[in-house]
């Protein structure tokens, strides 16, 4: 589908590649990374964002350090990437989970002792971009079996109410939420999407509804605030949205505005699912209120585009994501199925399966 004609992010020839998502819809501009420095701002700037997508470019960021490197000898090489690359890499943004599962997978390859016969510095680099390929291409897989699980929760002709952006461009490819649309449409059940515009920076605007565009997916977009009397006027089947982070029991951390959507949901008496990969669970914490919350710049508020829209000195909230608690979220599709309430268990159970 949508891997055709565009990408979201590659390694192509000793540097990183990415659509440019801050550009997006006015410019379909890719970005050719070929320093660790220049990747971890463009992952602080949302050149590339979404959970999954960022733990694949922190991965292909570890690859980069490790060819830009002029140390000779593994063990160089090894303490280079453990006090400079990575550190930089992890300080990039705070609440995706898989920002971190990817490094501590990197760190893992990194520190493995492969025997004598593979033990120089080149060795350690080639096993370094393989496994970062390797997260890539686990990623795109994992997100057609969410999508393929999400079948059993979604009705022929479904409205589907989306926020942010959890598509393609939030992953290596197909997307979580919006691979659950994706596998609906190839199955045939005629869904169509409905997107809330996301503010303060437009994710469901620009980029949901750009990539469903591309795949000729029906979408239609709202303002944040209609989504409450779209379902009131019986508009809205059912909710998906992605996960930045999910809590050992269930509690869900995604884009601002994701909480508020789950509870119009329960008011409504409308399904409210999660999809997400099992790597965008941490069982380390106990609750959603133990997750990090990023906050980011006043002028992501005070801006829409170039426009001022704040008087000059007048302060602003700007979280960028909050904390759906589990009683509010009718199931989480992951790739090992859906999991339901109660998601503390279902969690346990879904992470020895897999
Ligand atoms: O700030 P962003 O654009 O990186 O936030 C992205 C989201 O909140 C997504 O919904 C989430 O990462 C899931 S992506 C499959």
């Amino acid at each position: 589908m949508s891997a055709s004609s565009w990408f979201t992010l590659r390694w192509n020839e000793g540097a990183v590649e990415l659509l440019d998502q801050t550009r997006l819809p006015e410019e379909e501009h890719y970005l050719r990374l070929d320093q660790v420095e220049d990747l971890a701002q463009a992952i602080e700037r949302l050149s590339v964002r979404g959970a999954p997508a960022i733990g694949v470019a922190a991965a292909m960021g570890v690859a980069l350090g490790a060819f830009n490197s002029m140390a000779d000898g593994a063990e160089a090489l090894r303490s280079e990437l453990e006090t400079e690359v990575i550190p930089r890499l992890r300080a990039t943004r705070p609440t995706a989970v898989n920002l971190f599962w990817a490094l501590d997978r990197m760190q893992a390859r990194l520190r493995e002792d492969s025997g004598p016969a593979k033990s120089g510095a080149d060795a350690v680099r080639e096993r370094l971009l393989e496994e970062a390929q390797k997260i890539l291409s686990e990623d795109i897989q994992t997100c057609h079996q969410i999508g393929q699980a999400g079948l059993e929760v979604v009705e022929a002709g479904a409205r589907i109410l989306t926020h942010c952006n959890a598509g393609a461009l939030a992953t290596a490819g197909y997307g979580t939420a919006l691979g659950v649309v994706r596998a609906a449409r190839e199955a045939g059940l005629g869904v169509s999407v409905l997107a809330d515009e996301t503010r303060p920076l437009l994710q469901g605007a620009r980029l949901t509804a750009w990539e469903l565009q591309r795949d000729q997916i029906p979408v239609r977009v709202c303002t944040d605030n209609m989504a409450a009397s779209m379902m009131q006027g019986g508009q809205v089947d059912m909710v998906v949205v992605g996960a930045d982070r999910i809590a050992a029991n269930g509690d869900v951390v995604n884009k601002i505005g994701t909480y508020g959507v789950a509870v119009l949901a329960q008011a409504h008496g409308i399904p409210f699912y999660v999809a997400a990969p099992l790597s965008t669970i941490d069982r380390s914490v106990a609750s959603g209120a133990e997750i990090p919350i990023e906050v980011r710049d006043r002028e992501e508020v005070a801006r829409i585009g170039n426009r001022v829209v704040l008087p000059e000195g007048v302060e602003v909230e700007q979280p960028a994501f909050d904390v759906t608690p589990c009683r509010l979220v009718t199931g989480i599709v992951t790739e090992a199925g859906v999991l339901r309430a109660p998601y503390e268990s279902a969690i346990v159970a879904a992470f020895q399966d897999s």
